[in-house]
C-alpha cells in the first residue's frame, strides 16, 4: 500500500490528531451499532501505548453546519471511555475554547474527542481557515476514517495538506489494502453479490467489476429493473425505468466478457408493504400486476448459495430484500450464511450488508466487513478516494 502508516511516524509525546469515522447509528441517544467504534480502537490503543496525546475528530450525521443537540458526540465519548477503559475528554465545541483547553491539558497516553465537525459548515466546504484551526491541534495527523475517505472535507483533505507528519491508521490501512487486493488479485472464481434498492447506485461498481469477476448475483429491488429489462413482468415492484437501457447494456457487456449475471428466478411478493401482508412466492418474471417483490424467493436463495459455496473470492454489497423486517429477511439470511460458510476470501462492502451480517451474528465468520458505505462503493468503482490521496501528497 503506497500510503504512510503508523510505522512511519514517531508519536511519542506528540499531539496526534486522528480523523475517525464515529458516524454511528443512534436511537434515542443510544448507539445501536458499534462496528465503527470497535474499528477505531486498535489505532487509538497503539497511539496511546506509544505515548501520544490522542485527539479524535469525527462527524456524526448531517447537521448541515448547525449545532444539533441530538448529533452531539457525547454518547460516543461515553462509549469510547468504556471501550478504551480511559476517560475520553469530550470537548463541547470543535475548534473553540473547550477544544483548545482540553487539547492543551492533554497528557501523554490520554484521549480527547472534539465536537461534531459538521456543526461548522466550513468542514464540508474544506474551508482553509477551519482546516488551519484544526491543524493547530496536530503535530501528527492520522486518518483512520475510511468511511469518510470519499469526502473531500476539511478534516479529510484540508488538514493533512497542512501537517507534514501524517499516516493512515490501522483501520484505514486494512480497508485500503483488503479492498485493493480484492480488485487487483482476486482468487477465482470471483463472485460478486449486489443488492439494494437502486441500479443507479451500483452501475459504476458493476462496470469496474466486469473485467474482474466471473459471476454477478443480483438481488434486492435493483433486480426488478434488470428483470424488466429482459422482458419480465415485475408487477408493482420498484423499478428505475430510466435505467432499463443501461441494464441491457450491462447484460450485453457481461456476456461479451464471459461474466454471468444471475437474476432471481422467484420472489416473495405482497400487495401492500405492511407487516401483515400475505406473502406469496411468485416467479420473478411473472409477478402479478398488483404485487411487489420484497425479497428473493427460496429457489433463488439456494441457487445463489450454491454459487457462493464454490467461490474463491466473494464480494457482497447490498441486501437481497427488505431484511430489516423479519418476514423479508430470509433471502438475505441465506446469502449471509452462504458467505459465512464459504472457504474463499469473503468481503462485505459495508453499509446495509454489513448491518445484515451483524444482525444475523455472522460478522466474525467473514474475512473483512468494511466500515465504509459510500466510501467502499467509490473504492470499488475504482476511484482514488480523496482521503487516501491526501495521505500520499
Ligand atoms: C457514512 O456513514 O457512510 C460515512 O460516515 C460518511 O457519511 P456521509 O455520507 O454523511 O458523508
Amino acid at each position: 500500500m503506497n500510503v504512510p502508516t503508523l510505522n512511519d511516524v514517531d508519536v511519542q509525546g506528540k499531539r496526534v490528531l486522528v480523523r475517525v469515522d464515529a458516524n454511528v447509528p443512534l436511537a434515542d441517544g443510544e448507539i445501536t451499532d458499534e462496528l465503527r467504534l470497535e474499528g477505531l480502537l486498535p489505532t487509538v490503543n497503539q497511539l496511546r501505548n506509544a505515548g501520544a496525546k490522542v485527539i479524535l475528530m469525527s462527524h456524526l450525521g448531517r447537521p448541515d453546519g448547525k449545532v444539533v443537540d441530538e448529533l452531539r458526540l457525547a454518547p460516543v465519548a461515553a462509549r469510547l471511555s468504556e471501550l478504551l477503559e480511559t476517560d475520553v475528554k469530550y470537548a463541547t465545541d470543535t475548534i473553540g475554547e473547550s477544544a483548545k483547553q482540553i487539547v492543551n491539558d492533554l497528557e501523554n497516553g490520554q484521549v480527547a474527542l472534539l465536537e461534531n465537525l459538521r456543526f461548522d459548515d466550513r468542514e464540508k466546504k474544506n474551508d482553509p481557515e477551519f482546516a488551519k484551526a484544526l491543524a493547530e491541534f496536530a503535530d501528527v495527523y492520522v486518518d483512520d476514517a475510511f468511511g469518510a475517505a470519499h469526502r473531500a472535507h476539511a478534516s479529510v483533505v484540508g488538514v493533512p495538506a497542512l501537517v507534514d507528519e501524517k499516516a493512515a491508521g490501522l483501520l484505514m490501512a486494512r480497508e485500503v489494502e483488503t479492498l485493493g487486493q480484492l480488485l487487483d488479485e482476486p482468487k477465482k472464481p470471483f463472485v460478486a453479490i449486489l443488492g439494494g434498492a437502486k441500479v443507479s447506485d451500483k452501475i459504476a461498481v458493476i462496470e469496474n467489476l466486469l473485467p474482474r469477476v466471473d459471476e454477478i448475483l443480483i438481488g434486492g429491488a435493483m433486480a426488478y429493473t434488470f428483470i424488466k429489462a429482459i422482458g419480465g413482468n415485475v408487477g408493482n415492484s420498484r423499478v428505475e425505468d430510466d435505467m432499463i437501457d443501461t441494464c441491457i447494456d450491462i447484460i450485453k457487456k457481461a456476456e461479451s466478457q464471459g461474466v454471468t449475471i444471475h437474476l432471481p428466478s422467484d420472489n416473495r411478493t405482497v400487495t401492500d408493504f405492511d407487516a401483515d401482508a400475505e406473502i406469496e412466492i411468485e416467479s420473478s418474471r411473472e409477478i402479478s400486476a398488483d404485487r411487489e417483490g420484497l425479497d428473493i424467493g427460496p429457489v433463488s436463495a439456494d441457487a445463489f448459495a450454491r454459487l457462493i459455496a464454490k467461490a474463491g473470492t466473494v464480494l457482497w454489497n447490498g441486501p437481497m430484500g427488505v431484511f430489516e423486517f423479519d418476514r423479508f429477511a430470509e433471502g438475505t439470511k441465506v446469502v449471509a450464511q452462504a458467505v459465512a460458510d464459504c472457504d474463499g476470501f469473503t468481503v462485505i462492502g459495508g453499509g446495509d450488508s454489513a448491518a445484515a451480517v451483524r444482525k444475523f451474528g455472522l460478522a466474525d465468520k467473514i474475512d473483512h466487513v468494511s466500515t465504509g458505505g459510500g466510501a467502499s462503493l467509490e473504492f470499488l468503482e475504482g476511484k482514488d478516494l480523496p482521503g487516501v490521496a491526501a495521505l500520499r501528497a
